[in-house]
């Protein structure tokens, strides 16, 4: 196999690592204290219809904030990592 073929398969591999690693530090930081502002709807705060963050950059702005309330001690990539996972599954930033 040529190394393009690898770098590709490389490439795929990647997206559902992020996303999956992403998801489980935002559910194991971020879950609880959602839940107790949205009587037990912790992700409906992203899906509500007035929700706040209308743009990757104040996705980004929240989850730098967010992180801080919730005591997360995150390196860069795992914060882009959760950043990634909110941006595709709830709010479908490009
Ligand atoms: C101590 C409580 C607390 C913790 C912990 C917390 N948040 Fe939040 N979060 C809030 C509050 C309060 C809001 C604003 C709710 C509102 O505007 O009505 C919010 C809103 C948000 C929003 C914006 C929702 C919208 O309106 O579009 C995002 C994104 C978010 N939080 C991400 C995170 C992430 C990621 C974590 C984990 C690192 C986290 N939050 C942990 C309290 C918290």
């Amino acid at each position: 196999m040529s190394r393009i073929t690898f770098l590709s398969i490389g490439l795929l591999a990647l997206s559902p690592m992020v996303m999956a690693q992403g998801q489980s530090l935002h559910d194991a930081a971020c879950l609880q204290c959602h839940a107790s502002l949205t009587g037990g709807k912790p992700t409906s705060l992203y899906t509500r219809a007035d929700r706040k963050v209308t743009t990757l950059a104040s996705l980004q702005q929240r989850v730098k904030g967010c992180a801080i309330a919730a005591d997360a001690n995150w390196s860069d990539a795992e914060r882009e990592s959760v950043v990634k996972y909110l941006s595709t599954t709830f709010y479908s930033f490009k």
